[in-house]
């Protein structure tokens, strides 16, 4: 009989895993972007603005299926992100200029959610060496989990005021982006598992925000981490090397 130990996948048995699970997601890919292409097409044909009962329910179907088919693309590509599949795609970046537009883009939200949100950038940040796409999907679910914190939150919870800081500074070698909140803070018990994949607290929620943040920190050779205190807030700080992310660096 096959003794336990052989049971356990080899590095080889995961890398191969991973090359199968990266190959399928990108065939489950392909029809997917076809089916957003031809529903967008569908939506020209049955306008939001139909005045016919019939024309009305077709619209409003063909919002909630395209919304299903983005949340289906963004489980893949999470996933490829954890199986580490994709390669960082890096250019020459203005790292305020690229806050600038997240925290833009989150303005409505906040606005919607009664949160104050303020940017403070660092003008002697340099040029940096980053992937801005991967760099945004990080700030931007930092900034989520605060407004959803804060939104969700008992007025007792919180300092009463909500809101929500953003701001850089240069670090030693390192450029920081602390992205503070007043919430409720996260419970020193789970102050560690809020990184695990798939731990999340919240009814809806995929628990893949902190841990792909961390892990997009990670892949610039910077890092992630919180302070945390209950009932005053919580402050996440992201570090990001000046020199950019170290390329000879093998990938884990
Ligand atoms: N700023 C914050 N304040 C309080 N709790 C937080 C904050 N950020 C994260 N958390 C806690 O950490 C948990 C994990 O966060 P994470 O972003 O990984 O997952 P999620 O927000 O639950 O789901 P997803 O981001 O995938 O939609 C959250 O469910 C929440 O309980
Ligand atoms: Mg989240």
């Amino acid at each position: 009989m096959a003794d336990e130990s052989s049971r356990v996948p080899t590095r080889k048995g995961l890398e191969f895993l991973g090359a199968v699970a990266g190959g399928l997601v990108h065939e489950i890919r392909n029809p997917l972007s076809t089916m957003n292409v031809t529903l967008q097409l569908l939506q020209e044909e049955f306008p939001d603005d139909a005045t016919d009962g019939r024309g009305q329910r077709t619209a409003r179907r063909l919002t909630s299926l395209l919304g299903e088919v983005s949340r289906l693309e963004e489980i893949l590509d999470d996933f490829l992100r954890y199986a580490g599949i994709r390669r960082l795609n890096l250019s020459q970046v203005d790292l305020n200029r690229v806050l600038e537009e997240v925290t833009a883009f989150v303005m409505p939200e906040c606005a919607r959610a009664g949160v104050d949100l303020a940017f403070y950038p660092d003008r002697n940040l340099p040029i940096m060496r980053l992937d801005e796409r991967l760099l945004k999907q990080a700030v931007l679910n930092l900034l989520l989990n605060a407004v959803q914190a804060m939104e969700g939150a008992e007025p007792e919870e919180t300092r009463g005021e909500a809101q929500l800081i953003v701001r850089t500074r240069l670090e030693g070698d390192d450029a920081r982006i602390d992205v503070i909140d007043t919430g409720p803070g996260i419970p020193e018990h789970v102050r560690e598992k809020v990184w695990e994949v798939y731990y999340s607290r919240k009814r809806t929620g995929s628990g893949l925000g902190l841990p792909t943040a961390r892990r997009i920190a990670e892949e610039h050779g910077g890092s992630l981490t919180l302070q945390s205190e209950e009932g005053k807030g919580t402050a996440f700080i992201l570090r990001l090397p000046l020199a950019g992310p170290d390329e000879a660096e093998p990938r884990s």
